[in-house]
């Protein structure tokens, strides 16, 4: 057993939750389930982030106190991710005490060490992004993300000497090839560090909705400066206790493509300076579109997931969102897309195997369930999409996990096209073919359950196989002889029934 910390970024309050934000969620959430079930021990956090200019503006812009304004919006973030079955162990928000005595420990430590000094700043500044723009990225002092104007600031600000850590990052990169997934995106934060950094201004005189800092309470920390940390305060930074140490060393943050030079480069070498490992990995995702756009609170386009969890259940829009894009990529999204994998993969793949060999085994067998024979499916087969599933969810690579149970489900389908088990009345062939799609079942219900967090249950209760502990000790159920039989069931009810259905 091992320790393992995921987590997601933490959204800014100024926006109720879009299915883009549940992409992030729903990734980190498939990995920390695929690990609990491993055995390791998880940490998932998520949570909100709550300071800065532009969460200030949008509650003054509405008439709103702040905090009255925050935890409205923390408070939807929260409900959404329980509608889609967030199994987070921790909800952080960067107002909260812990995070502000975090933040200034951490402030504090890279102050002493030398890697902060007071200097002017003079620049533009997105408030959308909450982020400087060079003139080499922006030369027509236009936003390249949110296309809005940029700002003009004058500050006297204290700095974090980044430029400091090129090298020690470009070492870090050699010497972790892995660190960020996938490559192409390390390769991009690769050529950000070599084309040489610059220092960075952390703090702001201009605004007081921050965390002060420590030596100098005029100046409030700048946002991106503050949310960063809240990775070691979820964990306990400054306690400095063993679990602390064991979870920031195997350490996983699930981000956007957006938000890439804040966690890669700046984030790396922020650690450093605390006298910290980098984080263990960074797992960059690309955009949903919709119709070529990023999906945005700006662009007008924002789909609601629950709106899609009311009409397709939570399971659905999980499987979807991992099975859809793959990891690194910008993916449209579409309700027909969404439609067609139900149709599919869901209804026509599992729900129809599922259906078929528990109407048969309860026909044909008087619903007693036997026990995995090895004959009707060859166990290398069955071993093969085993070992390529277990490790593409291991390599954080979700789509390719269920393509993989969609093979093995397909090539069960095809097996009981071919020996028709429903027209047999040979009971010894019976318990051989029946005995094997009942195995392929607990696995593939193994193999889905960080996206199908529902039917993976149904599917193990409907096959007589105990889900609770199944769920807890995958290796021991993805091997087919765990699979003995002799539970008595009966067909079972559609589990994904026909679209058509949902909406009458
Ligand atoms: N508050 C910062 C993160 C600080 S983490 C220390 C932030 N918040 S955000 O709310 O704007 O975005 C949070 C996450 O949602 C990012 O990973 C971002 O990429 C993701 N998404 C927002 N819109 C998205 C899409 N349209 N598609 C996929 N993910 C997108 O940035």
């Amino acid at each position: 057993m091992a320790e393992f910390f995921i987590s997601t970024p933490i959204y800014y309050v100024n926006d109720v939750p879009h299915l883009g934000h549940a992409y992030s969620t729903i990734n980190a959430d498939a990995f920390a389930r695929w690990h609990r079930g491993l055995g390791d021990k998880v940490y998932f956090l998520t949570g909100t982030d709550e300071y800065g200019q532009k969460v200030a503006e949008s509650a003054q812009r509405a008439a709103m106190p702040v905090d009255v304004w925050t935890n409205m919006y923390a408070e939807r973030f929260e409900s959404t991710w329980k509608l889609l079955l967030i199994s987070y162990d921790d909800f952080i928000r960067t107002t909260q005490d812990r995070h502000r005595i975090a933040v200034r420990k951490f402030l504090q430590a890279l102050y002493d060490n030398g890697y902060i000094y007071l200097g002017k700043y003079n620049g533009s500044y997105c408030v959308s992004c909450e982020a400087y723009y060079s003139n080499n990225d922006a030369p027509d002092g236009i936003c390249p993300v949110h296309k809005k104007r940029l700002v003009q600031m004058e500050e006297e600000n204290y700095f974090f000497r980044l430029s400091f850590f090129q090298d020690a990052l470009l070492k870090w990169y050699g010497d972790v090839p892995d660190a960020v997934i996938p490559d192409f995106r390390r390769n991009e934060a690769f050529a950000f560090i070599k084309s040489g950094l610059e220092d960075v201004s952390i703090s702001r005189t201009s605004l007081s909705w921050g965390i002060s800092l420590p030596w100098d309470e005029g100046h409030v920390c700048y946002v991106w400066f503050d949310a960063l940390v809240n990775y070691l305060t979820g964990i306990g930074y400054g306690n400095e206790d063993a679990s602390f140490e064991a979870f920031w060393a195997n350490s996983h943050h699930v981000l956007g493509k957006d938000i890439i030079r804040f966690h890669c480069v700046w984030w790396p070498a922020m650690c450093m300076a605390a006298g910290l490992e980098p984080p263990s990995k960074l797992l960059v995702h690309g955009w949903l579109l919709v119709r070529g756009e990023k999906m945005a609170k700006s662009g007008g386009n924002g789909v609601d997931p629950s709106d899609l969890v009311a009409t397709y259940g939570a399971d659905t829009v999980r499987y979807f969102l991992l099975r859809e894009y793959v990891l690194g990529s910008d993916g449209d999204f579409s309700l027909e897309a969404i439609e067609a994998r139900y149709d599919t993969d869901l209804a026509n793949n599992i729900g129809n195997l599922v259906s078929r060999v528990t109407n048969v085994v309860e026909k044909s067998l008087g619903g007693v369930t036997p026990k995995w024979s090895g004959q009707a499916i060859k166990p290398d087969v069955l071993a093969q999409f085993v070992s390529r599933a277990t490790s593409a969810w291991t390599n954080f690579n979700s789509s390719k996990a269920l393509e993989e149970v969609q093979g093995l489900v397909k090539a069960t389908n095809a097996m009981l096209e071919d020996r028709a088990p429903w027209k047999s009345s040979d009971s010894y062939e019976l318990q051989q073919i029946l005995g094997d799609a009942l195995t392929v079942l607990q696995i593939v219900a193994i193999l889905v359950s960080p996206a199908l967090v529902e039917a993976s249950v149904k599917i193990l209760d409907a096959i007589g196989v105990d889900a609770k502990s199944a769920l807890n000790d995958f290796s021991l159920y993805l091997e087919p002889q765990s699979y003995v039989g002799g539970s008595v069931i009966s067909k079972a009810a559609p589990l994904f029934p026909r679209l058509k259905a949902i909406r009458a």
